[in-house]
C-alpha cells in the first residue's frame, strides 16, 4: 500500500537558509528500470546514498511528460511524470522515502515557456489568429508587407531567431527552441494555471521549486527591437530597461506565488534562477517574494582572491539587506563540470555560445576543485551540489557527434556542442561501462568514458582521500559544527592571491590561489584540509583549510 501522506522533516521553517541542496538530473542520475535512461525508480534505490553524503534536500530537473527537445524544460504536462521516468504514484512514493531519510524534495517549475506539444499550444494553432487560444502565448504578425519578416529582432538562446512562423502566416515567439513557445504572462489563465500546477505539487508534499527562466517571464507588450547582433544573457551592469529580461512586472507574479507557499503549514520554498545584475537580485528575494536565487556569479568567478572576494561581499551584503541568505554553487547541467574550468587557463566560465572545449589540466582542475568545495561550504547560506561533482567526475568533452543531444548542437549548424558533456549518466560501481548506472547493463543514453572506473561511488567510498569522503566530511562539520553553523562571517587579513575569513567560535577558513604555500595563521591548526600540507607545514597553491583556534 502507497502511503502518499506527506510526511515532513525537521520541522525548521528556516531549514533553506542553510541547506545544502543536491541536484538530481534525473535522466543520468540512477536507471532502475533497465532502459539506460535515469528514472524515479533508480533515485528511490539510491535515496541512501543521499543521506549518506549528508545533504539536506534534493532538487530535481523537469520530471513531466516532455517530447525531451530541451532535455524536459519543454513540458506537455506539468501534472504528471515523463513515462520514461516511471508513474505519479512513484513519484509519492519517492516523495515520502526522502522525507523518512530527512531530504526535502524540490521540483523544477518551468513557467516562461511550454513545449510545442502542451494542449494549449496545440488549441492555440489550431484556433488561429485573434483567438483566445493564442493570447496565452506570444503570437504576432509578421513585418513587411506580406508578414513574411519576423516581428522583431530578437536572438533565441540556443542560437537562429526567435519568432517561428505557423502554417497560416503568424508568428510565434519562444526565447529558446522552437518547441519551447513562451507563455504570455498578461493573460490571467496563464496566472490562474501555475498557482493551480504549484499547489498540485505542494499538495503532494514537494517542499519548493526551483524557478527557470525566472527573468525571462515577463516582456514588454510592445516587443521593441533589441538592435543586437548577438543574443544577449544579462550579466553587466549595462542593459537598463530590457524587453524580456528582469521586468518590472515579474514581482507582482512572486507575490502571489509566495502567498501561496505560505499559506501551507510547513513553509514551501523558491530558488530563482534569475540571470540579472547583481544589484538587481535583492529586488526578487524580498521578504514577500522569493526566498533564494542561483549564485552564478560565484559559479562564473574565475579562481581569483580578489575577485572572489569581491562576489563573496556582494553576495552576502547585497542580499543581507533584504535578510536573504546567499546561495552557493560551482556546476549545474547547463555549465562545464568545474573539475575541467578549474584546470585551464582561464578559470572562468565560456559563454554558451563558445566552443568550451578548451586544454584542461585535470589534476591541477581537482586539486583546485577540492580547494573550491571547502570553501564553499564554509562560506554562510545555502550551497548546492550538482550530482556527480562529489565524485570527482570531469566534463566528458568527446562524446560522439552522431550521440550529442543538446538541442545547441543542431541550433547552432553543429559549431557548437553544448552541455551534454556535465549530463553523462552518473557511474555508481564496477569497472565497466555502465557503471552500476542501469540495472540490466543497457548502455546509458550517453556514453560514459572507460576510466569513470576509477570515479564510481563504490571506489570513491573506498578510498578516504577521495572527493567524496571530502564531500562527506564538509557536509557534516557544516551542518554540526557550531562555527559553522550560524551566520558569522569577517574577513582577516592574509597574504596576496589568498582568502581567510572567520566563521563563528574562531573557526577559520584559508584558501592559498597564490603560486607560493603561504603559512597557516598563528594559533590555528587544521580541522579539515583540501589536500595535504607540505612538508614544512604550509598551506600549498590550490589548496584549502578549515582550521580552529589552538
Ligand atoms: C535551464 C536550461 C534550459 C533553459 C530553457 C535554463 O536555464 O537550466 O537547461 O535549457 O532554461 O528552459
Amino acid at each position: 500500500m502507497i502511503n502518499s501522506a506527506p510526511t515532513s522533516p525537521r520541522p525548521d521553517a528556516d531549514w533553506w537558509r542553510t541547506a545544502a541542496i543536491y541536484q538530481v538530473y534525473i535522466r543520468s542520475f540512477a536507471d532502475g528500470d533497465g532502459d539506460g535512461t535515469g528514472d524515479i525508480a533508480g533515485l528511490r534505490s539510491r535515496l541512501q546514498y543521499l543521506a549518506y553524503l549528508g545533504v539536506d534536500a534534493i532538487w530535481i530537473n523537469p520530471w513531466y511528460p516532455s517530447p525531451l527537445a530541451d532535455g524536459g524544460y519543454d513540458v506537455s504536462d506539468y501534472r504528471d511524470i515523463h513515462p520514461a521516468y516511471g508513474t505519479l504514484d512513484e513519484a509519492k512514493q519517492l516523495i515520502s522515502e526522502a522525507h523518512e531519510l530527512g531530504l526535502r524534495v524540490i521540483l523544477d517549475i518551468v513557467p516562461n515557456h511550454t513545449s510545442d506539444q502542451h494542449a494549449w499550444f496545440q488549441k492555440a494553432l489550431a484556433a488561429g489568429p485573434g483567438s483566445p487560444e493564442r493570447d496565452r502565448f506570444v503570437f504576432r504578425d509578421g513585418k513587411g508587407e506580406d508578414g513574411s519578416q519576423p516581428p522583431n529582432d530578437w536572438h533565441a538562446a540556443f542560437g537562429g531567431p526567435t519568432w517561428t512562423r505557423t502554417p497560416d502566416g503568424q508568428w510565434y515567439l519562444h526565447l529558446f527552441a522552437p518547441e519551447q513557445p513562451d507563455l504570455n504572462w498578461d493573460n490571467p489563465e496563464v496566472r490562474a494555471e501555475f498557482e493551480s500546477i504549484l499547489r498540485f505539487w505542494f499538495d503532494l508534499g514537494v517542499d519548493g521549486f526551483r524557478i527557470d527562466v525566472a527573468h525571462g517571464m515577463v516582456k514588454d507588450p510592445a516587443l521593441p527591437d533589441l538592435g543586437l547582433t548577438e543574443f544577449s544573457v544579462l550579466t553587466g551592469e549595462d542593459q537598463q530597461d530590457h524587453p524580456h529580461w528582469d521586468r518590472e512586472g515579474l514581482h507582482d507574479i512572486f507575490r502571489s506565488w509566495r502567498a501561496i507557499a505560505d499559506s501551507y503549514p510547513d513553509p514551501r520554498v523558491f530558488v530563482a534562477e534569475a540571470h540579472v545584475r547583481p544589484s538587481r537580485m535583492p529586488e526578487y528575494l524580498r521578504p514577500d517574494q522569493l526566498h533564494t536565487a542561483f549564485n552564478f556569479d560565484f559559479l562564473k568567478c574565475p579562481l581569483d582572491a580578489g575577485k572572489l572576494r569581491e562576489v563573496i561581499d556582494r553576495s552576502i551584503t547585497g542580499l543581507a539587506a533584504v535578510g536573504a541568505p546567499a546561495t552557493w554553487v560551482l556546476s549545474n547541467h547547463d555549465e562545464t563540470r568545474h573539475v575541467t574550468r578549474y584546470g585551464r587557463a582561464d578559470t572562468g566560465v565560456q559563454a554558451l555560445f563558445r566552443d568550451r572545449t578548451i586544454p584542461t589540466d585535470r589534476a591541477l582542475g581537482t586539486r583546485r576543485a577540492r580547494a573550491a568545495a571547502l570553501l564553499m561550504f564554509a562560506l554562510p547560506g545555502s550551497a548546492y551540489v550538482y550530482q556527480g561533482e562529489e565524485l570527482g567526475l570531469y566534463e566528458v568533452e568527446d562524446i560522439p557527434e552522431e550521440l550529442l543531444q543538446d538541442p545547441i548542437w543542431e541550433r547552432t549548424g553543429h559549431t557548437v556542442r553544448g552541455r551534454d558533456g556535465c549530463r553523462v549518466p552518473l557511474p555508481w560501481t564496477g569497472d565497466t561501462p555502465p557503471f552500476g548506472f542501469s540495472t540490466s547493463g543497457a548502455p546509458p543514453w550517453l556514453p560514459q568514458p572507460e576510466d569513470w572506473k576509477e570515479y564510481t561511488a563504490e571506489a570513491n567510498q573506498a578510498d578516504p582521500t577521495s572527493m567524496l569522503q571530502l564531500y562527506r566530511t564538509a557536509l557534516r562539520l557544516r551542518r554540526t559544527h557550531p562555527g559553522l553553523t550560524g551566520e558569522v562571517f569577517r574577513w582577516l587579513d592574509s597574504p596576496e592571491g589568498t582568502l581567510l575569513f572567520e566563521r563563528g567560535e574562531g573557526l577559520l577558513c584559508a584558501v592559498n590561489l597564490s603560486a607560493r604555500p603561504v603559512p597557516l595563521p598563528a594559533g590555528h591548526s587544521p580541522l579539515l584540509v583540501s589536500g595535504p600540507l607540505d612538508k614544512d607545514g604550509l598551506l600549498p597553491p590550490d589548496t584549502a583549510a578549515l582550521l580552529y583556534r589552538d
